[in-house]
């Protein structure tokens, strides 16, 4: 039963520090995310009194629009944004410290100019020279604005003034466009000052594996190949492309989850408990662990991985096109809308348990979960009864949309007769906590300004997530798929992933 009361009012009462003043420089402040994601996540955090009272926000990009303008536009869709109504004080708070100017990305005009307003707004609103510039832009710009911007001397943290970089992802497109980036952006900027982001780690459920795994004292113990059988990590979807059809088609599914959101889950689930929860233990046990992924052979490709394009199919009672059929895409499309691998870690821990992820456009239910199998006790003792099988212990981290962890075990069925029945132990987020608005990137945010980099991807970690990839990558760009579409919108994807489970003796656990 579900407690009426939360039980903690944690959530509302624990507050951080606010952000160092600053001044947060947007590229990219016409575009989609700045109105969907950064500015209601900026007004979150005012709400929350999390903003620094020194801070502004400056908005850049290509077209000409005045600041009183652009503040206009802001200010007539924030409503459409935020998780809780907009209190006109509030607003206009954040109105007043709102400065825009145009300009082209790749002309060094830009950046003298973007110096001068920068120096005249940190002056007005006494933001001790910090600054943050975010690369809300095409992964094509994020090298070249940060050139310019080391060009035109914004980088430097002289006066104990700090400079800082969020670049949002994709991170590169494979491991050399990714390492030529972090090479290119390292010549302008200091390791700290490089903030790389993946907005799964700004999500509550994701940062409460590590509180999950290393707050307790019953979990640790089973976490390893002992107790361990196998692990199941679902990004299941039910959107389709929407309007990113042209995106979509040079990405394709593993590119755009794999090698960040997926992988991110893979290193909190799998690392070795951190020395401290400093960022740099955190993220060195990130890292290692990924590190120790078995790259594949082209030839176990086929055998590991397993790629799917959704065609027509129902989903909620209603028609939905194929990916074929989408704006943008190419009505032969050979891009990959499903994902399922198979994944061995080599190290101690998890040496011969088997991490199978997937991830899918047009899936059957929305839902993101780490279930973890453990194996069955080592012998049944339940001579002269009925039982030959049992069910595995199943645990399960449900981070979204129903957030909670559930524990599955067996139980003796009431009665004269011996009889196992599986049961569950749930535990709700929104029981306990209560809905805690969030868009999920105000932590991220307030992290960057704070100057905490442990929720951020580091160059290394980065490197070791594509090198995961690109055998994969390559086997796929070497022989297209031949089968595409191969599975219906509305369905649980392919029935090759459903062979690669079947193979080891498994299935997966939502596919009805
Ligand atoms: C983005 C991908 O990074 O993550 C999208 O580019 C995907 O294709 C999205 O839909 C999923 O994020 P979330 O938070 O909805 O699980």
């Amino acid at each position: 039963m579900p407690n009426p009361e939360p039980k903690h009012a944690s959530s509302q009462a624990v507050h951080g520090r606010p952000g160092d003043p600053c001044v947060f420089v947007i590229f990219g402040a016409t575009g989609d995310l700045t109105k969907r994601l950064l500015i209601p996540s900026l007004y979150n955090l005012l709400v929350n009194k999390l903003l620094p009272d020194k801070f502004a926000i400056i908005g850049v990009s290509n077209v000409k629009m005045s600041s009183e303008d652009f503040r206009k536009q802001l200010g007539d869709e924030i409503g459409q944004f935020t998780t809780t109504k907009v209190k006109p004080e509030l607003w206009k708070w954040f109105d007043q410290r709102i400065t825009y100017m145009s300009g082209d990305f790749k002309d060094p005009a830009t950046y003298t100019s973007l110096k001068t307003t920068l120096e005249s707004v940190d002056k007005a609103h006494g933001s001790s020279g910090n600054a943050l510039f975010y690369t809300a832009v095409s992964p094509s710009f994020f090298g070249e604005i940060v050139k310019q911007l080391a060009a035109a001397g914004l980088t430097k943290e002289t006066d104990g003034h700090w400079r800082r970089v969020i670049i949002e992802k994709p991170f590169g497109h494979d491991l050399e466009s990714a390492n030529a980036l972090n090479r290119e952006i390292g010549a302008c900027l200091d390791e700290n000052q490089i903030y790389r982001i993946d907005h799964y780690l700004g999500k509550e459920t994701v940062q409460n594996i590590l509180a999950f795994r290393f707050a307790n004292g019953i979990f640790e113990p089973l976490w390893n190949n002992n107790y361990i059988d196998h692990v199941q990590i679902t990004v299941a979807e039910t959107v389709g492309v929407e309007h990113r059809g042209a995106f979509y088609e040079a990405t394709g599914a593993l590119r755009d989850m794999v090698p960040n959101h997926i992988l991110a889950l893979v290193s909190l689930t799998a690392m070795e408990p951190p020395i401290s929860f400093e960022s740099e233990p955190v993220r060195d046990e990130k890292t290692k662990v990924l590190r120790a992924i078995r790259l594949l052979k082209p030839e176990d490709v086929p055998k590991w991985a397993v790629r799917g394009q959704y065609g027509p199919g129902t989903l909620e009672g209603k028609p939905v096109p194929g990916y074929r059929e989408e704006p943008q895409v190419d009505p032969k499309s050979g891009t990959e809308t499903y994902v399922a691998l198979k994944l061995a870690i080599d190290n101690w821990r998890w040496s011969g348990v088997p991490f199978y992820l997937r991830t899918g456009k047009r899936m059957a239910n929305r839902v993101t979960e780490i279930a973890i199998r453990f194996k069955t006790p080592p012998m049944l003792g339940f001579r002269r009864t009925g039982v030959s099988h049992i069910k595995q212990n199943e645990l399960v981290m449900h981070l979204q949309p129903n957030e909670g962890i559930s524990l599955s075990f067996n139980a003796k069925v009431p009665g004269p007769v011996v009889r196992l029945g599986g049961v569950d132990m749930n535990f709700k987020y929104a029981d306990y906590f209560g809905a805690a608005p969030s868009i999920g990137y105000e932590t991220l945010l307030l992290d960057c300004m704070i100057g905490d980099p442990t929720l951020f991807q580091r160059a290394d970690t980065v490197d070791a997530g594509w090198r995961v990839v690109d055998p994969i990558l390559d086997a796929w760009k070497a022989t297209p798929a031949s089968d595409f579409p191969n599975y219906a919108a509305g369905s649980w994807g392919p029935s090759a992933a459903d062979d690669l489970l079947k193979h080891d003796g498994h299935k997966w656990r939502l596919n009805s």
